[in-house]
């Protein structure tokens, strides 16, 4: 298994370019089921996710082709087998995302249950709750959601809580439902509104995305479309976060900052100076970080997704740094292994004290999921001598040419077999 190695010390310095957004890509990928042309992507991020993503949609009988690095042909018009199965569901959450498209165009879906989650419970309750309003018929037998309707009905959908996924499933069911359909309570992230871009570019009725109320007006079929991803807003911050612990000046590139509104201002607070344009980001910072509180939150709050990125910044702050995830309720497990790195981080509930040091020591630490291995990088980037990531297939799902990238800001780090 891969494993990183990070010597740290020094500054970053330079260019980064931006990638697509991994939780736009996923569940664009999936509206292509919803149609019988084709649907032509452009920034795709090259990444585990995206591939697993594209096995799960051609198991089904999606064509998919990618000319260039970047770009993804899908065309769903021979779909014929409505089925995820368990082996792909259990290695990515997101396949979950398939369940609505497929009821839509095809009647009927059988989807694995995802199963448990590092990072918290995850069910998907809400999904199944609005679907079932817009009439399908769900059963759970043998580990599978088998779902049946003859067309679904719009209708209006209170969801209990924000859920992203559950907001995205339920929207590219009710474009091709018999009516209109309402969603209240919607996730307002930025790649529900990317999807929806997507899902009116295919000729779908959707007005309200980006709002807590979503109006979707039910077509009979959509046709192909050619969309670009949006940039990747967490692996976007995850690079200025990487910035604000280790020092220096660094440009990203082909970025979105009117994404980035909450992690722009805590990096401020820290004492980063960032300014922004259309689509780069400039972040210079020296000395230690100044301690910032933070509390996660659906969006436009502080992502949960930029949590443990914040918790390395934190943990060479000058100060004490009080970070509540409000999100998921076992989001903590990389404060375990920056304790490993010397960082004194307390934890109480759903709350992390972190009373900054001034350096971090090298440690083999292992990585737990996606972001908390970011956050390891970030430490270790900052940590004196060597620190060895183990199990960073997590960093492969959703960072694309990370080692790369880094090595291109001066930093030291290595992939090694
Ligand atoms: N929830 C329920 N029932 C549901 C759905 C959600 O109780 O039916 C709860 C969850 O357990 C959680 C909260 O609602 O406590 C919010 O979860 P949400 O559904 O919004 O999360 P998700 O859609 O499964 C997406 C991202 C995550 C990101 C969260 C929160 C994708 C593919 N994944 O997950 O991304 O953390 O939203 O913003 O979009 C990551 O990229 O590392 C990642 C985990």
């Amino acid at each position: 298994m891969d494993k990183l190695k990070i010597t740290g010390g020094g500054p970053l310095e330079g260019e980064v370019h931006v990638s697509g957004a991994k939780n736009a890509a996923l569940p664009i990928l999936c509206a292509a089921l919803l149609a019988d042309r084709p649907l032509e992507l452009t920034n795709v991020p090259e990444l585990m996710d995206v591939r697993t993503m594209i096995r799960l949609l051609n198991q089904m009988g999606v064509r998919s082709s990618r000319d260039q690095p970047g770009s993804v042909r899908l065309d769903a018009s021979g779909l014929a087998n409505p089925v995820a199965p368990y082996e792909l569901v259990r290695t990515m959450r997101a396949s979950v995302l398939v369940l609505g498209p497929l009821i839509a165009r095809c009647g009927k879906a059988s989807v694995s249950l995802p199963g448990g989650c590092a990072i918290g419970q995850r069910p998907v309750d809400q999904h199944l709750k609005g679907l079932q309003a817009m009439g399908a018929e769900i059963s759970i037998e043998h580990g599978y959601m088998n779902a049946t309707a003859k067309r679904l009905r719009g209708t209006r959908i209170v969801m209990d809580m924000v859920t992203v996924t559950g907001t995205e499933n339920l929207m590219m069911a009710a474009v091709l439902a018999d009516g209109i359909t309402i969603l209240e309570n919607a996730a307002r992230e930025p790649e529900v509104v990317d999807l929806a871009r997507c899902l009116v570019a295919m000729g779908a009725k959707i007005d309200g995305a980006g709002r807590d109320v979503i109006r979707i007006e039910g077509v009979s079929s959509l046709g192909g479309a050619s969309y670009a991803v949006m940039p990747d807003r967490i692996e976007t911050g995850t690079y200025l976060a990487a910035v604000a612990a280790a020092g220096g000046r660094v440009r990203l590139l082909d970025a979105d900052p009117g994404t980035l509104d909450a992690t722009l201002d805590k990096l401020r607070e820290s004492g980063a100076r960032i300014s922004t344009s259309d689509r780069t980001i400039d972040i210079e910072c020296s000395g230690r970080p100044r301690a910032v509180n933070l509390k996660t939150a659906p969006y436009p709050g502080f992502p949960t997704d930029m949590q443990a990125q914040f918790m390395s910044v934190s943990a060479v702050a000058n100060g004490t740094s009080v970070i509540s995830e409000t999100i998921f309720e076992n989001r903590f497990m990389h404060a375990l292994e920056l304790q490993r790195l010397g960082a004194n981080i307390s934890i109480q509930g759903n709350t992390a004290v972190v009373i900054g040091v001034e350096r971090l020591q090298g440690a083999h630490v292992m990585a737990t999921d996606l972001r908390a291995s970011a956050s390891l990088v970030i430490a270790g980037l900052v940590a004196n001598g060597e620190t060895v990531i183990d199990r960073i297939y997590h960093l492969d799902r959703g960072y694309e040419s990370l080692e790369a990238k880094l090595s291109a800001l001066g930093a030291r780090v290595e992939r090694v077999k």
